[in-house]
Protein backbone atom coordinates (compact mmCIF):
# COMPACT_ATOMS: atom_id res chain seq x y z
CA UNK A 1 0.00 0.00 0.00
CA UNK A 2 1.53 3.62 -0.87
CA UNK A 3 0.98 6.84 1.18
CA UNK A 4 -1.81 8.01 -0.83
CA UNK A 5 -4.35 7.50 2.25
CA UNK A 6 -3.65 8.01 5.87
CA UNK A 7 -0.46 6.71 6.63
CA UNK A 8 1.46 6.57 9.88
CA UNK A 9 5.04 5.31 10.48
CA UNK A 10 6.75 4.98 14.20
CA UNK A 11 4.63 8.06 15.28
CA UNK A 12 5.21 8.92 18.54
CA UNK A 13 3.39 12.27 20.23
CA UNK A 14 4.48 13.79 23.54
CA UNK A 15 3.61 16.40 25.16
CA UNK A 16 7.22 17.66 27.11
CA UNK A 17 8.22 14.67 28.65
CA UNK A 18 4.82 12.82 28.67
CA UNK A 19 3.76 10.55 25.89
CA UNK A 20 0.62 10.75 24.85
CA UNK A 21 1.13 8.20 21.73
CA UNK A 22 4.18 5.92 21.65
CA UNK A 23 5.37 4.20 17.96
CA UNK A 24 2.15 4.20 15.96
CA UNK A 25 1.73 2.38 12.98
CA UNK A 26 -1.27 2.77 10.51
CA UNK A 27 -1.89 2.36 6.86
CA UNK A 28 -5.57 2.78 5.18
CA UNK A 29 -6.05 3.52 1.61
CA UNK A 30 -8.65 6.44 0.75
CA UNK A 31 -11.30 6.69 0.97
CA UNK A 32 -11.52 5.56 4.23
CA UNK A 33 -13.91 5.44 7.13
CA UNK A 34 -11.77 4.90 10.28
CA UNK A 35 -13.02 4.92 14.14
CA UNK A 36 -10.69 5.71 16.54
CA UNK A 37 -11.62 4.29 19.39
CA UNK A 38 -10.46 4.47 23.46
CA UNK A 39 -11.01 5.44 26.98
CA UNK A 40 -10.40 8.88 27.91
CA UNK A 41 -6.88 10.07 28.03
CA UNK A 42 -6.27 7.63 25.13
CA UNK A 43 -4.57 10.07 23.09
CA UNK A 44 -7.38 10.41 20.29
CA UNK A 45 -7.22 13.71 20.35
CA UNK A 46 -3.50 14.23 20.09
CA UNK A 47 -3.49 11.75 16.93
CA UNK A 48 -6.30 13.53 15.28
CA UNK A 49 -4.48 16.51 15.79
CA UNK A 50 -1.43 15.30 14.46
CA UNK A 51 -3.18 14.59 11.27
CA UNK A 52 -4.08 17.62 10.47
CA UNK A 53 -0.93 19.66 10.88
CA UNK A 54 -1.56 20.51 15.06
CA UNK A 55 0.85 18.50 17.02
CA UNK A 56 4.07 17.43 15.68
CA UNK A 57 5.42 14.10 16.13
CA UNK A 58 8.36 13.96 18.22
CA UNK A 59 9.75 10.98 15.80
CA UNK A 60 8.14 9.28 13.15
CA UNK A 61 6.54 10.22 9.74
CA UNK A 62 2.61 11.06 8.83
CA UNK A 63 1.33 11.03 5.43
CA UNK A 64 -2.53 12.32 4.34
CA UNK A 65 -3.14 11.84 0.72
CA UNK A 66 0.52 11.82 0.40
CA UNK A 67 0.95 14.99 1.55
CA UNK A 68 3.02 15.57 4.73
CA UNK A 69 1.32 18.01 7.54
CA UNK A 70 4.44 19.15 8.70
CA UNK A 71 5.73 21.18 5.15
CA UNK A 72 3.93 24.35 4.82
CA UNK A 73 3.37 23.86 1.20
CA UNK A 74 1.38 20.38 2.10
CA UNK A 75 -0.08 21.66 4.72
CA UNK A 76 -1.66 25.00 2.61
CA UNK A 77 -2.73 22.00 -0.15
CA UNK A 78 -3.90 19.66 2.66
CA UNK A 79 -5.69 22.42 4.58
CA UNK A 80 -7.92 23.41 1.44
CA UNK A 81 -9.44 19.80 1.80
CA UNK A 82 -9.60 19.07 5.35
CA UNK A 83 -12.79 19.62 7.61
CA UNK A 84 -12.18 19.51 11.38
CA UNK A 85 -14.96 19.03 13.57
CA UNK A 86 -13.36 20.00 16.99
CA UNK A 87 -14.56 18.32 20.70
CA UNK A 88 -17.60 20.58 21.61
CA UNK A 89 -16.04 20.85 25.03
CA UNK A 90 -13.12 22.78 23.49
CA UNK A 91 -14.85 25.29 22.24
CA UNK A 92 -15.89 28.63 23.57
CA UNK A 93 -19.58 27.91 22.79
CA UNK A 94 -20.76 31.79 24.16
CA UNK A 95 -20.76 32.61 20.00
CA UNK A 96 -23.97 35.10 19.50
CA UNK A 97 -24.67 33.78 15.83
CA UNK A 98 -26.93 31.33 14.53
CA UNK A 99 -27.08 27.90 13.05
CA UNK A 100 -27.10 29.16 9.47
CA UNK A 101 -24.60 31.96 10.27
CA UNK A 102 -22.10 29.75 11.80
CA UNK A 103 -23.20 27.02 8.78
CA UNK A 104 -22.31 29.58 6.28
CA UNK A 105 -19.46 31.24 7.28
CA UNK A 106 -16.92 28.86 5.59
CA UNK A 107 -18.65 29.42 2.27
CA UNK A 108 -18.98 33.24 3.10
CA UNK A 109 -15.13 33.17 2.87
CA UNK A 110 -14.56 31.32 -0.41
CA UNK A 111 -16.78 32.97 -2.02
CA UNK A 112 -16.19 36.26 -4.44
CA UNK A 113 -16.30 39.77 -3.31
CA UNK A 114 -18.82 41.36 -2.71
CA UNK A 115 -19.53 38.88 -0.27
CA UNK A 116 -23.03 38.48 0.99
CA UNK A 117 -24.09 37.02 3.92
CA UNK A 118 -27.93 37.05 2.76
CA UNK A 119 -30.44 35.04 1.80
CA UNK A 120 -28.51 33.06 -0.85
CA UNK A 121 -26.04 31.88 1.90
CA UNK A 122 -28.89 30.97 4.43
CA UNK A 123 -30.75 28.86 1.86
CA UNK A 124 -27.08 27.15 1.35
CA UNK A 125 -26.77 26.73 4.85
CA UNK A 126 -30.20 25.21 5.54
CA UNK A 127 -29.09 22.86 2.85
CA UNK A 128 -26.43 21.50 5.25
CA UNK A 129 -28.53 21.76 8.07
CA UNK A 130 -31.28 19.46 6.75
CA UNK A 131 -28.49 16.77 5.03
CA UNK A 132 -28.32 15.97 8.83
CA UNK A 133 -31.99 16.51 9.89
CA UNK A 134 -31.00 19.96 11.64
CA UNK A 135 -32.62 22.66 9.73
CA UNK A 136 -34.75 23.26 12.87
CA UNK A 137 -32.40 24.63 14.79
CA UNK A 138 -31.63 26.99 11.80
CA UNK A 139 -32.66 30.22 13.92
CA UNK A 140 -31.54 29.52 16.73
CA UNK A 141 -28.00 31.18 18.32
CA UNK A 142 -25.50 28.93 19.50
CA UNK A 143 -25.15 30.20 23.05
CA UNK A 144 -28.53 29.02 23.50
CA UNK A 145 -28.16 25.58 22.10
CA UNK A 146 -27.90 22.40 24.15
CA UNK A 147 -24.73 20.39 23.64
CA UNK A 148 -26.34 18.21 20.91
CA UNK A 149 -27.21 20.69 18.99
CA UNK A 150 -24.28 22.43 18.82
CA UNK A 151 -22.58 19.59 17.82
CA UNK A 152 -25.25 19.19 14.85
CA UNK A 153 -24.53 22.91 14.08
CA UNK A 154 -20.73 21.80 13.88
CA UNK A 155 -20.93 18.53 12.05
CA UNK A 156 -23.11 20.92 9.04
CA UNK A 157 -20.98 23.44 8.71
CA UNK A 158 -17.49 21.05 7.97
CA UNK A 159 -19.55 19.70 5.45
CA UNK A 160 -20.46 23.55 3.87
CA UNK A 161 -16.82 23.18 2.77
CA UNK A 162 -17.44 19.60 0.94
CA UNK A 163 -14.35 18.58 1.97
CA UNK A 164 -12.29 15.11 1.12
CA UNK A 165 -11.39 14.04 4.68
CA UNK A 166 -12.99 15.06 7.46
CA UNK A 167 -12.04 14.73 10.90
CA UNK A 168 -14.40 14.48 13.88
CA UNK A 169 -13.20 14.75 17.68
CA UNK A 170 -15.57 12.92 18.96
CA UNK A 171 -19.34 14.16 17.66
CA UNK A 172 -21.68 11.75 19.60
CA UNK A 173 -20.57 12.83 22.72
CA UNK A 174 -23.01 14.82 23.11
CA UNK A 175 -26.26 12.97 21.48
CA UNK A 176 -28.91 10.54 22.63
CA UNK A 177 -28.51 6.91 21.37
CA UNK A 178 -30.87 7.57 18.30
CA UNK A 179 -29.53 11.02 17.27
CA UNK A 180 -26.49 8.89 17.32
CA UNK A 181 -27.28 5.88 15.39
CA UNK A 182 -28.66 8.66 12.98
CA UNK A 183 -25.62 10.66 12.95
CA UNK A 184 -23.05 7.49 12.16
CA UNK A 185 -25.15 6.49 9.38
CA UNK A 186 -25.11 9.95 7.68
CA UNK A 187 -21.77 9.90 7.66
CA UNK A 188 -21.00 6.64 6.52
CA UNK A 189 -23.43 7.68 3.43
CA UNK A 190 -21.75 10.56 3.12
CA UNK A 191 -18.49 8.46 2.76
CA UNK A 192 -19.81 5.69 0.13
CA UNK A 193 -21.87 8.00 -2.08
CA UNK A 194 -19.44 11.38 -2.06
CA UNK A 195 -16.05 9.15 -1.11
CA UNK A 196 -15.51 11.60 1.43
CA UNK A 197 -12.34 10.18 3.89
CA UNK A 198 -13.19 10.12 7.56
CA UNK A 199 -11.81 9.66 10.63
CA UNK A 200 -13.41 10.28 14.31
CA UNK A 201 -12.36 9.03 18.04
CA UNK A 202 -15.67 8.24 20.25
CA UNK A 203 -14.93 5.78 23.59
CA UNK A 204 -18.50 4.33 22.56
CA UNK A 205 -18.45 2.26 20.16
CA UNK A 206 -22.09 1.41 20.40
CA UNK A 207 -23.49 3.55 17.52
CA UNK A 208 -21.13 1.49 15.06
CA UNK A 209 -22.43 -1.98 16.14
CA UNK A 210 -24.94 -1.54 13.11
CA UNK A 211 -24.22 -3.07 9.21
CA UNK A 212 -22.60 -2.45 6.97
CA UNK A 213 -20.34 -0.18 9.57
CA UNK A 214 -19.22 -2.52 11.82
CA UNK A 215 -18.21 -5.07 9.22
CA UNK A 216 -15.97 -2.77 6.97
CA UNK A 217 -15.62 0.47 8.85
CA UNK A 218 -11.66 0.59 10.23
CA UNK A 219 -10.90 0.91 13.95
CA UNK A 220 -8.14 1.49 15.60
CA UNK A 221 -8.31 0.69 19.57
CA UNK A 222 -6.11 3.37 21.14
CA UNK A 223 -4.73 3.46 24.60
CA UNK A 224 -1.12 5.27 24.44
CA UNK A 225 -0.35 3.15 21.79
CA UNK A 226 -2.20 1.75 18.73
CA UNK A 227 -3.45 -1.95 20.44
CA UNK A 228 -5.42 -2.90 17.21
CA UNK A 229 -6.47 -2.08 14.07
CA UNK A 230 -9.51 -4.00 11.87
CA UNK A 231 -12.96 -4.14 11.06
CA UNK A 232 -15.19 -3.25 14.26
CA UNK A 233 -16.46 -6.63 13.90
CA UNK A 234 -13.45 -8.52 13.90
CA UNK A 235 -11.57 -6.39 16.82
CA UNK A 236 -14.67 -6.45 19.68
CA UNK A 237 -13.49 -10.45 19.41
CA UNK A 238 -10.17 -9.22 20.24
CA UNK A 239 -9.91 -9.40 24.13
CA UNK A 240 -6.90 -9.22 24.81
CA UNK A 241 -6.43 -5.66 22.55
CA UNK A 242 -9.60 -4.61 24.36
CA UNK A 243 -8.43 -5.53 27.83
CA UNK A 244 -5.16 -3.32 27.01
CA UNK A 245 -7.06 -0.31 25.57
CA UNK A 246 -10.18 0.03 28.20
CA UNK A 247 -8.66 -1.98 31.17
CA UNK A 248 -9.37 0.23 33.76
CA UNK A 249 -12.64 -0.75 33.20
CA UNK A 250 -13.51 -3.71 34.39
CA UNK A 251 -15.66 -5.77 32.96
CA UNK A 252 -16.17 -3.81 29.64
CA UNK A 253 -13.59 -6.11 27.70
CA UNK A 254 -15.81 -8.77 28.25
CA UNK A 255 -19.32 -7.22 28.00
CA UNK A 256 -17.95 -6.15 24.75
CA UNK A 257 -16.40 -9.41 23.38
CA UNK A 258 -20.04 -10.51 24.06
CA UNK A 259 -21.60 -7.77 22.05
CA UNK A 260 -23.82 -9.06 19.00
CA UNK A 261 -23.48 -6.70 15.93
CA UNK A 262 -27.06 -6.14 14.79
CA UNK A 263 -27.60 -6.80 10.79
CA UNK A 264 -26.08 -9.40 8.73
N1 LIG B 1 -1.77 20.34 26.29
C1 LIG B 1 -1.37 19.26 26.98
N2 LIG B 1 -0.32 19.31 27.80
C2 LIG B 1 0.10 18.24 28.50
N3 LIG B 1 -0.50 17.02 28.42
C3 LIG B 1 -1.56 16.91 27.62
C4 LIG B 1 -2.07 18.02 26.86
N4 LIG B 1 -3.14 17.60 26.14
C5 LIG B 1 -3.29 16.30 26.45
N5 LIG B 1 -2.36 15.88 27.32
C6 LIG B 1 -2.21 14.52 27.85
O1 LIG B 1 -1.99 13.62 26.78
C7 LIG B 1 -2.75 12.43 26.98
C8 LIG B 1 -3.69 12.21 25.82
O2 LIG B 1 -4.66 13.24 25.79
P1 LIG B 1 -5.78 13.31 24.66
O3 LIG B 1 -5.15 13.17 23.33
O4 LIG B 1 -6.58 14.54 24.91
O5 LIG B 1 -6.65 11.99 24.98
P2 LIG B 1 -8.14 11.63 24.58
O6 LIG B 1 -8.55 12.55 23.48
O7 LIG B 1 -8.10 10.20 24.17
O8 LIG B 1 -8.98 11.81 25.81
C9 LIG B 1 -3.45 12.59 28.33
O9 LIG B 1 -2.68 11.95 29.30
C10 LIG B 1 -3.48 14.07 28.53
O10 LIG B 1 -3.48 14.38 29.90
MG1 LIG C 1 -10.18 13.74 23.28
Amino acid sequence: MGKEGLWLENVTLKYGSVTAISQANFNVERPFFVVVLGPNGAGKTTLLKSIVGLHKPSSGKIKVFGLDPYRPKDLKKLSKIVSVVPQISRINTDIPLRAWEIVAEPLFFASKPPRVLGKKMKAVAIKYLSMIGAEGLSDKLFSDMSGGERQLTLIARALASSPKLLVLDEPLSMLDPAKKHSIVSLLWNLHEKNRISIILTTHDITPFLQEPIASRATSLLVFKRIHAVGKIREILRNREAIRNTFGAFAGLAEALAKIEVKGV
